[in-house]
Parts: C-alpha cells; structure tokens; sequence
C-alpha cells in the first residue's frame, strides 16, 4: 500500500507531503566510514514510502505497515528502543534545523527488509528530514540532510554510526554508486557495469545495529587510535603499527582490516571507472575474507553463502553491511542471474532474495 493512502486510512486526511527514500547496500569499504576511509555504496530500488502532515502542537503520530500500529508520542520525549525512536528523533532534529515548528502525523510502509544491513533506519531518518526540509521551503542541501540525519542517529538513537549510509541516501542518484570519502565528504556518482546485478540476497541471520557488537568494533578502532596517536587508521604506517606491537592480536587485525579495506576500495573504484568487473569482485570477495578473519563481523552462514555465491558463479560477494547477520551483495552476470539464484537459495534454504 502506498503511504498517503495508509496515510488517509490511518488518519482520515490528507497528507501534507509524500516522497520515497531508497535503501542502500554496500559494495565495498565497509566499517571504515568512521575511520575516515574511502567506501562505496550504492542506493537501491527498495526503500521506504513516507507521508507527513505537519502539527502546530507537539503530539506526533507514526504508523509504519511492518508494525501495523500507531506510535503515540510527544516532541519531549526520548528514545526507548522502539522502533518509532527513529522517526521521533527525525521530528525532533527536524524542528531544533528550523524546518518544523511542532509535532507531525506520518505514515511508512516499505519495501525494504527491516534488520537487514540494507540503512532502512537512515532512509526513514533522511526522508523524514527532506520531508520537513521541504515544507518549511528553506534552502537546504543533501550533505546537511546527511550530517543532521548522522546526529540523529548518533545523538537520539546512540548508535556510533558513521557518515556511509546517510550520505548515500542522501546525495547518492537512484541506483547509483558513490565513490565518498568519509574524511572530507567529497564523493563522485558512478554508474555500475551494466551487464551485470549487484545481487542481494538475505542471510536469515538477524541482526540490530543497536544490538552491542557494532559499537565494540567502534571502540576498538577509537582505542588503536588512542595507541597511535591519530585518527587516520586507514593510512597507517609502519611506525604506526609498531606501536601496536605489544597490544593484542584483536587490535592489530582490526587495524589490519582498515588499512587494507580502504585500499582495496580506492582500487575498486578505479576497476568500475574502467569497466574491470572481474577485478571488482575479486576485490569484493578478499573484502569479505578480511572481514571474516580481521574485522571478525562475519557469521559461519554468511561465510557459506558467499562462498557458494561465488562457486555458483559470481565474479564477487561479500557479507555488505554492519555484519553479524543481514544481508550479502554478489555480482552476477545478469544473463545468468535467475538459474544462479535458484541454485543457491536451494543450497540455502533459510537464505531469501531481496534483489
Ligand atoms: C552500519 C553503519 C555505517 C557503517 C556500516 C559498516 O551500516 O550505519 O555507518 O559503519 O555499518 O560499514
């Protein structure tokens, strides 16, 4: 159903404004937007549908189709680990920006598999914020959308996001990739191969950003840079990583991890910019292996079903996302896409097709 006419059902009236924000997946450069590297994410054709209708009082009313319920809340209240936080911190930062004065009535329904590693979160907080933005007819501009929607996150919600999810949403074209430096926010719109799909295909395996495990990987990468004294762990040198000679093994392949995923990024980037598809996914797959053995966010399951990704004849795949559940990305000859599908969902059975 779409969200004006959930809209107009929940609420018996008009919306005063509708639009659609697409997910994202990861193609490469993953947990490194917080560390200042190069990643590479691209916007899908799923998303979330959001209709909104302003209040000059401070009540706000959400209902979302997944929950198949209305939220009653207030402008002064705080997260409680609900779903509705993320649409009550967009109302939130939306009014301390200047682009609402009050509280709103919104309805979302969605094409995007919730937990699924694929933003639906940050595509629910940016469309809130381009919602309000708009209405209230001020200028604004998609990198602001995007550090105002990272402050929700980080500030409302307190999850240590980076900047990757956001800034796609955000400025990214629909199904586009873009090559972002997360140290300064510069970022180039590129097109895929076009011969081949970027595959995502669910794991079965659940997972929260809130759940504990991202933010320790956060916090072992804020204590390598304690160690060395910077926050450019993507460009350690060698002196760098003397320093952590006498620290646990963890640290050092996690700072492993960062250095060599933000260069196997930059080289990506240059495959796509020459049309090297095989180069890309074997880049995609060594990505993977350093997230399996470094990073350490990979789960048995998912490792299986990259593996058999790849064995059915993908040029690349890859867990894409926070990790420890959720989704893989695989690159796939389109010609072949079906009849590989079918054989690796069979292999798979809990696994499903998100695209
Ligand atoms: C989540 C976060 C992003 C990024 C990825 C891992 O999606 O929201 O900021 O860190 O995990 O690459």
């Amino acid at each position: 159903m779409s969200s004006s006419l959930a809209f107009r059902n929940i609420y018996n009236s008009q919306p005063d404004i509708s639009s659609f924000t697409p997910g994202r997946v990861n193609l490469i450069g993953e947990h490194i937007d917080y560390n200042g590297g190069m990643v590479l994410p691209a916007t899908l054709e799923k998303g979330i549908f959001i209709s909104l209708k302003s209040r000059s009082d401070n009540r706000i009313r959400i209902y979302s189709d997944q929950f198949c319920r209305v939220e009653e809340l207030n402008i002064n209240d705080s997260a409680t680990s609900n779903w509705s936080d993320y649409a009550l911190g967009s109302i939130v930062f939306a009014n301390k920006a200047g682009f609402l004065n009050g509280g709103a009535d919104i309805a979302i329904t969605t094409t995007l598999p919730l937990g699924a590693g694929l933003s639906s979160s940050s595509a629910l907080i940016v469309g809130i914020l381009k919602l309000a933005a708009s209405l209230s007819k001020r200028p604004y501009d998609n990198i602001k959308i995007a550090i105002l929607a990272k402050r929700v996150e980080n500030e409302f919600i307190g999850i240590p996001c980076g900047i990757m999810d956001q800034m796609v949403i955000s400025c990214s074209d629909l199904g586009k990739a873009i090559a972002l430096d997360t140290k300064t926010l510069d970022f180039e719109i590129l097109t895929l191969p076009n011969a081949y799909h970027m595959a995502i295909l669910h794991s079965g395996e659940y997972r929260l950003n809130t759940d504990g495990n991202y933010r320790k990987r956060k916090e072992e990468c804020d204590k390598i840079k304690e160690i060395i004294g910077h926050n450019d762990i993507c460009n350690m040198s060698n002196n760098d990583f003397a320093l952590l000679n006498n620290i646990s093994t963890d640290l050092k392949q996690r700072a492993r991890h960062c250095v060599t995923e933000h260069q196997r990024t930059l080289n990506a980037i240059k495959a796509i910019k020459k049309d090297n598809v095989f180069k890309l996914g074997l880049l995609m797959t060594e990505s993977h292996i350093s997230m399996r053995d470094d990073f350490k966010v990979s789960l048995p399951n998912i490792d299986s079903l990259v593996h058999d990704a790849i064995d059915l004849g993908a040029v690349g795949a890859r867990l894409t996302g926070g990790g420890f559940g959720g989704c893989i990305v695989a690159c796939v000859l389109k010609e072949n896409l079906t009849t590989w599908r079918q054989k690796l969902l069979s292999r798979h059975p809990r696994a499903f097709s998100v695209i």
